[in-house]
Parts: structure tokens; sequence; C-alpha cells
């Protein structure tokens, strides 16, 4: 038995984590932020691979049977390596999950103009990631994508409400539009972007629904934990929270606690392969 692991490359999976939390609150979790080499957005596939299991291996050294890659750039570059390749040797009882499938299945339902506008890392715009899940579940549907390689490093430095920061959103915002005029639907692709909600639906025509991924990942799983009791039953269910940050605790735990809204004390794990 052991906690749900909730990976990120810096402070977005909290975003993730939240509602986690809210729609399974019996069930314990242990995220890890890896947030002395984020972004990963801007990284190869090879980097991401090497990250993204490294911090796999560590939740499941830490006893987690079920791990949710809340990040999409990682769910993007890694997560089916990790599930065909790794896992069966690794662990072949825990599961990895990921973040875009589940947003894609339901991203369809909210378009009436069928444009579908996505906001994401430079990594998951260019693995096509929700442009090929999008098209399996609403193949009516047109996809526009927009990378906007600032928005992580100004989130994760605290920057992303200073004048010149809400500039470089706005410009990303625009580009997105300016790709066609008939997207009423954004999902963001991207698990640090939820903290700018209210900034980006401030810039955009009100006709446009913005799409953040918590609570619809939250019911992702909780729809896959009961399909799937054996491992329901592997996760432990004390109502506990931990936190692993790859930067100082002191940083991640002033910052965490204002985006979890809680008191964060976070032990720090040491990744010393840098790239
Ligand atoms: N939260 C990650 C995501 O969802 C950010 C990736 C990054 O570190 O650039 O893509």
């Amino acid at each position: 038995m052991g906690p749900i692991g909730v990976f990120d490359s810096g402070y977005g999976g909290l975003t993730i984590l939240k509602d986690l939390r809210n729609r399974l609150p019996e069930y314990d979790f242990l995220y890890l932020g890896d947030n002395a080499r984020t972004p990963y957005g801007t990284q190869s596939y090879d980097v991401v691979y090497e990250f993204t299991l490294q911090a796999v291996k560590e939740l499941f050294n830490r006893g987690c049977e079920l791990v949710i890659v809340a990040c999409n750039t990682a769910s993007a570059k890694a997560l089916r390596t990790i599930q065909q390749k790794d896992l069966p040797n690794l662990a072949p009882n825990k599961r990895v999950l990921g973040v875009i499938r589940p947003s894609a299945e339901v991203v369809g339902s909210y378009s009436v103009s069928r444009n579908i506008g996505v906001l994401a890392t430079q990594g998951t715009v260019q693995s096509e990631s929700y442009v090929i899940e999008i098209a399996n579940f609403s193949p009516d549907c047109t996809v526009f994508q927009q990378a906007c390689p600032l928005w992580v490093p100004l989130i994760e430095n605290n920057e992303y409400e200073t004048d010149a920061g809400k500039q470089f959103i706005q410009r990303d915002v625009q580009k997105l539009l300016d790709k066609n005029d008939k997207i009423d639907t954004i999902i963001l692709g991207c698990t640090h972007y939820p903290v700018l909600m209210d900034y980006i639906v401030s810039i955009l025509p009100s006709s446009v629904k913005v799409i953040a991924q918590g609570e619809i990942v939250a019911e992702s799983l909780v729809d896959y934990l009961e399909r799937h009791p054996k491992i329901a039953d592997r996760c432990s269910k004390k109502s506990e929270l931990a936190f692993l940050t790859s930067e100082p605790t002191a940083e991640f735990d002033v910052n965490a606690s204002k985006f979890m809204n809680l008191e964060v004390k976070s032990k720090h794990i040491n990744f010393t392969i840098k790239h």
C-alpha cells in the first residue's frame, strides 16, 4: 500500500493535485516537483523521458503503486515509452497515467463551432499529442495550437503578474486567436497555466470557454479506480499529503503553500543528472 504519486516538472501539477484531493479526499498523495530542472517544455524527447523515468522510479521506490504524470510535456514525450517499455520490467503491477488523454476525450463536448484552441508548451505542441488524441474522440473538430514557451518560467519565477509577464501572455493568446476566429473553446494544455486562468479569461471574448484540466483528470481518475479495484485497494487511504522537490525546500514551501492554499512542508530529493 502506498500513496498516489503525482509528478510535474515544477509547481504546475499542484493545480491537478488540488482537484484530485477534492474528488478523492480519503486517498494519500505524494507530490514530486522537479523544480530544479524545470522547464521541461523546451527540452528534447530524450531529456524529458530520462527526467520523467527518474521521477517515476523515485515515486515507486517510495511506495506509490499508481503515479499520475501531471505534466502535459512529460505525458506527451515520455508516458507511452514508460508504460510500454519500462513498466513491464520495472514494476509490472504498478501503473502510470497521464493527463492528455482524459482532457482530449472531453474537450470536444464544450465546443459548438468545432474549433478548439490548445495553449501548451513547445514540447507538447511539437508532439501533436492533442491534435492526434482529439481527432480520436472528436474527429469533426479542428485543433489550433499555440506554444507559450515563456509561461512556465514566468510562473516558476513568480513573475506572471508583472506588466511584462502579462504582455507575453496576451501576445500568445492573441496569436492563437489569429489562427482562427471561430475558436470557441481553449484547453489549457499545461498544468501550470490554470494559475493564469483569471487573466486569460479577462482578455478573451466572453464567447470563448477556457478549460483547465484539474477536474477532468480527477473525474477520470475516479472512474479509473472504480474500474480497477485491485489498484484502488493498493492505494493507501489516510488522507495524508506529502511533498518532494528537487529545489531548496524553503523556496518550494513558500510557493507551493500559495498554490495549494495550505501550509506545505516539503522534503528535498537530489536529482543529479543535469542538462
Ligand atoms: N506543467 C508542465 C506541463 O503541463 C510544464 C512543462 C514545463 O516544465 O515546461 O506541460
